[in-house]
């Protein structure tokens, strides 16, 4: 069967990851999470004074951007992938809302985005991979076979992060998440360097009512579709 490159894009917090890492694991290709190179990249910002008040000092983060060491690795017991900065586990701290708050503005510069995708095209080079983000089908991989453009209400999405945090032990304001959401939503759509868009080749997948059961079985019957064609 030939291997495919699966790009997953849409808006935040649309349950991408979850659903990108469910399907890899179905279909045995590796997953990589291209928003958590961005909050890890903004993680690194927040920990080495590279923001001062609202502002980023571009040129320190230009100087170092290429020895920011982002790695994934498999944990063996749930299978789902941690995010290394620079060898320490950040899995959990990339997720608080405090990189969520920030993460856009780090997303928006040229050189980081270039620096990213530069190093994501490197890991679909042996295809076999699903990767989930903002630009995947559009820039990152513009060829790639099976393209999903993933759409919910920002309610619907204000209230899985909600539900996200708190199962996890954090405190959680909803109004103060769905303001988050709407925030970045704007902003991923709006920069200028590879706004968030749906690719004109994408199958869009409005998910607010469908369980992940029914999800699953959409995308399976797509990526059969595709694999068996040929
Ligand atoms: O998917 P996420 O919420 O973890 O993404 C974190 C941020 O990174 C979000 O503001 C969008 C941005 N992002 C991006 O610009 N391009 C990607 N390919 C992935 C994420």
């Amino acid at each position: 069967m030939r291997k495919i490159i699966i790009a997953i894009d849409g808006f935040s917090s649309c349950g991408k990851s979850t659903m990108a890492k469910a399907l890899a694991r179905n279909i045995g290709y590796l997953y990589f999470d291209s928003g958590a190179m961005y909050r890890a990249v903004a993680l690194f910002c927040m920990k080495n004074e590279l923001i001062k008040g609202d502002n980023i000092d571009k040129e320190a983060l230009l100087a170092c951007i290429k020895d920011i060491n982002i790695t994934f690795e498999v944990d063996p017991e749930t299978k789902n992938s941690i995010t290394f900065l620079n060898g320490k586990n950040v899995e959990h701290e990339i997720r608080s809302l405090e990189v969520s708050q920030f993460v856009s503005k780090i997303a928006a510069i040229d050189f980081v985005r270039e620096e990213m995708v530069n190093r994501q095209r490197e890991m679909g080079k042996a295809k076999g991979i699903v990767m989930d983000g903002r630009d995947i089908g559009t820039t990152v991989f513009p060829n790639a076979e099976l393209k999903v453009f993933v759409t919910a209400s920002a309610e619907v999405r204000a209230q899985r992060r909600y539900d996200e945090l708190t199962a996890r032990g954090d405190k959680a304001d909803f109004n103060e998440i769905l303001e988050n959401v709407l925030q970045r939503d704007h902003i991923d759509q709006t920069r200028e360097i590879s706004p968030l868009k749906r690719a004109d080749d994408a199958l869009l997948l409005d998910n607010s009512n469908l369980t992940r059961e029914e999800q699953m079985n959409w995308l399976i019957e797509q990526f059969n579709k595709l694999t068996q064609e040929c």
